[in-house]
């Protein structure tokens, strides 16, 4: 059975108190849309269409950017779940398999409970995702009779009797596309919102004696996110979930709660990561590399047995060789760190290439931005540099090339040559004596003077 995806994602997030729409924040610095689209994925759907209302040109954007095939449709006056979903119908214009609903902003939703929302669909023309919620609060309140669930209502509208119901609506649901729109057609706005509620569809299925059931998660699965204060636990949980797999992975973890995790982030086995370590989109670190402490990385890829920091920080394009040594207080940005090279204090790589087992001494700069435009620094392999020198990019240094310390490099060095610029040193004899006594009077002066 073809399936296609419904994510709403118009609403404006009110609470979130942001200018940023609500489904954009991210959590594991991955937008709370794209935790939807990626959980929806496993479904391999044919077509997905993302409703969006605030903010709708950057969440078009956002949804774009994860998937090119999605379509984008727009909700200009939020009326309600029910007229959501009908603002998708043209795009799924033709398609006739099954379509599932989903929030854009219920980000820990399980492949396998979509699954088993598509497999109770065999047996049942509606299927809706539901949950014992701890605390049922305003959530829709799904009255069941035995294995039927025979309508929602919304707890604005539940009598008493139905506010005691624990069981409660997730929102998702899984329907034939013609059904559901069929459905959703029959909807009316007669509640207490004065909204078209997609939850109306139970009843309505049911008077028309379709089958209709709900599947159970665990209530984490459903987790909403409607205030920071959510945002920021929801990221708590998802960082705990990606620190126990990597546990089980193999990887150490010396301070598990002070390491930070981007939802992509892959580590190796056998690779060790010290306290404090945040790890920003798009980062690979292959197995038995070591990543030190107070260390921040994007972007980036850390072959086996290299070791970054303390205090490293490696932005997009670092690409770093195996056994490669990044040590404290450097940066190292779209560069390719070949294998056994040392970059160990104080410094900045930018735009280069520095071949095998060079070593890149204190204090050293690529100097790859003019003001307008960047420039690239290519090293080879066994290169010196000496510490303290500036590289003026483009600049392009042989095998086995060496700089004098406190050199400013701007023009190429061939292989095996030194490049020395720096004016020669001079001794004074006796100057600095003479220098410190004609201060120290003129100090002593000021002091009597006042
Ligand atoms: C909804 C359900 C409720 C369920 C709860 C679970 C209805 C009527 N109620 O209530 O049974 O327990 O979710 O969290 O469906 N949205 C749009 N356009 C709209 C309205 C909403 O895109 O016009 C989107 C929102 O951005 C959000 C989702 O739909 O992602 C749910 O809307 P929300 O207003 O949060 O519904 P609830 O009142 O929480
Ligand atoms: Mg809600």
């Amino acid at each position: 059975m073809s399936t296609a995806l419904v994510i709403l994602a118009a609403g404006k997030g009110t609470r979130m108190n942001s200018e940023l729409p609500k489904v954009l924040h991210p959590i594991a610095q991955v937008p709370m849309l794209v935790h939807a689209m990626r959980a929806g994925a496993v479904l391999e759907p044919e077509r997905t269409v993302i409703v969006a209302g605030h903010g709708a040109e950057a969440v078009r954007a956002a949804a774009l950017d994860e998937d090119e095939g999605a379509t984008v449709v727009l909700q200009e006056e939020q009326l309600g779940t029910a007229h959501a979903v009908d603002q998708a119908r043209a795009a799924l214009e033709g398609f006739a398999g099954d379509v599932v609903v989903l929030y854009g902003d219920t980000p820990f939703l399980q492949p396998d409970t979509l699954e088993r929302m598509l497999a109770a669909r065999k047996t049942h023309d509606l299927v809706i995702l539901g949950f014992e919620a701890a605390d049922p609060a305003r959530y829709g309140r799904l009255v069941m009779q035995g294995d039927s669930l025979e309508r929602i209502v919304e707890f604005k509208d539940a009598t008493e009797t139905e506010r005691a119901i624990r069981f409660c609506n997730s929102g998702l649901l899984a329907c034939n596309a013609e059904t559901l729109f069929g459905l959703i057609a029959a909807v009316g706005n007669d509640n207490a919102s004065g909204e078209y509620y997609l939850t109306d569809v139970v009843e309505i299925a049911r008077k028309q004696g379709l089958a209709v059931t709900a599947v159970a998660c665990d209530e984490a699965q459903t987790l909403g996110v409607n205030s920071r204060a959510d945002l920021a636990a929801a990221d708590a949980i998802f960082q705990e979930r990606a620190r126990a797999e990597l546990l089980d992975l193999g990887v150490t973890l010396m301070a598990p709660d002070t390491v930070y995790l981007a939802a992509d982030t892959v580590i190796g086995r056998d690779t060790v990561i010290e306290p404090n370590v945040v790890f920003g989109p798009g980062v690979t670190v292959e197995s038995g590399a070591t990543i030190r402490a107070f260390s921040h990385l994007e972007g980036c890829h850390v072959s086996q047995g290299a070791v970054v920091g303390p205090y490293a920080r490696l932005r997009p394009g670092a690409e770093l060789a195996e056994n490669a040594r990044i040590g404290n207080f450097v940066e190292i940005k779209n560069a390719e760190i070949g294998e056994g090279a040392k970059v160990n204090h104080l410094t900045y790589i930018g735009d280069a290439s520095i071949g095998a087992n060079s070593n890149i001494g204190a204090g050293t700069i690529t100097c790859n931005y003019d003001g307008v435009m960047k420039h690239r620094t290519t090293i080879g392999a066994n290169v010196f540099i000496g510490s303290n020198t500036m590289l003026v990019a483009p600049v392009t240094l042989g095998d086995g090339a060496m700089t004098a310390t406190g050199t400013v490099v701007t023009r190429d060095v061939e292989p095996d040559a030194l490049a020395v610029a720096r004016t020669k040193q001079e001794n004074k004899p006796d100057r600095a004596r003479k220098l410190f006594d004609m201060l120290r009077a003129k100090k002593a002066r000021k002091q009597k003077d006042t």
